[in-house]
């Protein structure tokens, strides 16, 4: 496997991979969600190409750039393991030199949910995305549903911006008790790590009254936001920042009845929620294709 810092040497070891090449862009401290992205790019192209990199644009001024963990030898000897071809492990300065000032600002999916609790974050999101397709020419990407929006953000820039490659998402890895795995989780205690296990216990929920409503009545969006915001709320270490129900493209929120799932229409539930000081955020797309809504 071969580490690269800088773009010329980026250039000349992505000259030599055969295609197609994917590509798994990350910002590090892997665990099994991201493994199992390389997995999916491995069985899918000749080549894998990993980037790294701790992107401080995507942060806000009070998020936790600062204390975001980092373990790059166990990054790399994981990504070894995997057979990855090439990891590319950029300083802030190759990726944001002096006098840097070009931004991507994706509009409509990027403004509610996330984009409106985190300022600048999707816009940060999509410029270190656009630098990464234009500097590794992949063919393929590889992201995460954890992060639902981020992805329908991306696809919807790759498509906008002409990026001559396929985005691809793939599904929410979860621990045994449910909780979804993010770098994040690090951040939280035995107690916290417990109370987590809310979070997908509501998105269950909420599904469930969905398939109920399947036999009987359909059901209103607004009742399905109810369910998981009741949920996270008897939770005492948990305080819930915002739950949806929303469209999985446009991101907007849906209001009304929700169209039977046979005529092929998809939702998001999904919802950020502080569990102690760590924020986090999980989701489930119901409805439509049934294979895609166990993610
Ligand atoms: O999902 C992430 O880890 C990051 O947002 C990404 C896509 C690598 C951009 O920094």
């Amino acid at each position: 496997m071969n580490t690269v810092n800088t773009l010329s040497e980026l250039k000349s070891a992505r000259s030599k991979l055969s295609a197609p090449v994917g590509l798994v862009p990350t910002m590090g401290y892997l665990h099994e969600g991201h493994l199992s992205l390389v997995r999916t790019a491995k069985k899918e192209c000749a080549s894998v190409v990993v980037s790294i990199f701790v992107n401080p644009t995507q942060f806000g001024p009070k998020e936790d750039l600062g204390s975001y963990p980092r373990d790059l030898p166990r990054d790399l000897s994981l990504l070894e393991k995997e057979g990855v071809d090439l990891v590319w492990h950029p300083s802030a300065e190759v990726m944001y030199p002096d006098g840097y000032q070009t931004w991507v600002n994706v509009e409509l999916v990027a403004a509610p949910l996330e984009g409106s609790m985190r300022p600048g974050h999707f816009r940060g999101v999509a410029t270190v995305v656009a630098k990464l397709f234009n500097a590794v020419q992949p063919d393929r990407a590889y992201f995460g549903q954890k992060d639902a929006q981020q992805a329908a953000v991306i696809r919807r820039m790759a498509l906008d911006l002409n990026f001559n490659l396929e985005v691809v998402i793939c599904p929410i890895q979860r621990e045994d008790d449910g909780l979804a795995m993010s770098s994040r989780n690090v951040y939280l205690n035995s107690e916290e790590q417990k109370a987590a296990t809310v979070l997908s216990r509501a998105l269950r929920a909420a599904a469930a009254t969905y398939q109920r409503s399947l036999d009987s009545n359909p059901v209103d969006a607004e009742a399905l936001r109810h369910v998981m915001a009741e949920m996270i709320q008897s939770e005492p270490l948990a305080r819930l920042q915002y739950v949806s129900c929303a469209d999985p493209d446009s991101m907007q929120e849906i209001h009304g009845l929700l169209a039977p799932a046979g005529k092929g229409s998809r939702a998001l539930l999904s919802m950020a929620v502080y569990i102690g000081k760590t924020r986090l955020i999980d989701n489930l797309v119901i409805g439509g294709n049934q294979d895609a809504a166990d993610n």
